[in-house]
């Protein structure tokens, strides 16, 4: 007979950014919605030393003393801010690492919520964020805000600057696929920091954030590539708005064009775009029934993200997954673990 032991079990989504790219760090405007596909983690508490984690990726040893794997160093960081007492964390993935789907931010927050973490959506997301850039991947508030705060059904409208989340209904008739270009990256590895240091640089040259300056703003950044940086941020949050718009009103069309615009800025203004991305958002985009498509995430290598008619046929990447606007992470506490 099994018996169940007290433990905990939290489930918390991927996501993908339908519009709104590299703007959460310019006190910007994103409009990303969660994902069906996540990330399980279920605790059972022990009476070893630590933590003891076990992945696909291995088995790790967390806590006092214990070396840390460099895959398990984000866990250790959420551990040790939380002074999580000691027990077996069991992973279950979903999600490809490295894909722009946020396996990272899901994985955090599922492991916070697991190990207690009160599920208040901002502070979990902190947290998350602090113990990422613990392990050097300088990242912004959209990811765990958004597998925190997802609605079935909607896409986020999230401020930046307020930290605003307003949940955008999405029309019926709207189909998402996401499409993995097979070139994973790593935040850390990535120009991810440098794109940062160079939109801060250009928000000190005009005296404000990128997510509230104009066009008129651009002339006064003196620094070509800067410049360049900025208008992508400036006309992204214009387009964020616009799509937002047109979504309310099913105007697929509209958002279709916009997800276009915005990929050709990620490529030319703030070059994060790879061949391999503009060749699918191309062929995607010669699709019967593809409205528009763009790269998702921080860029340089992961997916793109396809708005289409329910059911179009694509036939591109490496892997494609059907997406839809889902709830956000959640905790089974009544969950024995057998
Ligand atoms: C990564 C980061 C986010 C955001 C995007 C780009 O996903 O984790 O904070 O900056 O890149 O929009």
């Amino acid at each position: 007979m099994n018996t169940a032991l007290p433990g905990r079990v939290a489930f918390a989504p991927g996501r993908v950014n339908l519009i709104g790219e590299h703007t959460d760090y310019n006190d910007g405007l994103a409009l990303p919605m969660a994902i069906g596909l996540g990330v399980e983690v279920s605790l059972t508490p022990s009476d070893g030393p630590g933590l003891v984690l076990e992945s696909s990726l291995g088995t790790a040893q967390i806590g006092p003393g214990a070396e840390v794997a460099p895959w398990a160093s984000l866990a250790a960081e959420l551990a040790g801010r939380l002074g999580a007492g000691a027990g077996v964390v069991r992973v279950r993935s979903e999600l490809p690492i490295g894909a722009g789907l946020s396996s990272s931010a899901a994985f955090s927050v599922a492991l916070a919520l697991a190990l207690g973490a009160e599920p208040l959506p901002l502070a979990i997301a902190r947290l998350c964020q602090e113990a990422e850039h613990a392990t050097g991947a300088p990242v912004g508030l959209m990811d765990p805000l958004t597998v925190m705060s997802g609605v079935a059904g909607h896409a986020l409208a999230i401020d930046f600057a307020t930290l605003g989340v307003t949940p955008v209904p999405v029309p019926s008739d709207a189909g998402f696929v996401v499409v993995d270009s097979g070139v994973p990256r790593t935040l850390g590895a990535s120009p991810y920091a440098e794109r940062r240091g160079q939109c801060e640089a250009a928000a000190a040259a005009i005296g404000r954030p990128l997510g509230r300056a104009d066009p008129g703003d651009l002339q006064r950044i003196a620094d070509p590539v800067q410049r360049r940086r900025a208008a992508h941020v400036v006309s992204e949050c214009e387009r964020v708005r616009e799509f937002a718009e047109a979504v309310v009103g099913s105007d697929l069309e509209r958002a279709g064009t916009l997800m276009v615009a915005s990929h050709a800025s990620l490529r030319d203004d703030f070059e994060v775009s790879t061949p391999e991305l503009d060749r699918l958002v191309e062929e995607a985009c010669a699709t019967d029934g593809v409205y528009g498509a763009r790269l998702t995430g921080a860029g340089f290598g992961g997916c793109l993200i396809v708005l289409c008619r329910p059911g179009t046929a694509l036939n591109l990447g490496v892997r494609r997954w059907e997406v839809a606007p889902s709830p956000g992470a959640r905790v089974r506490d009544d969950a024995g673990v057998a």
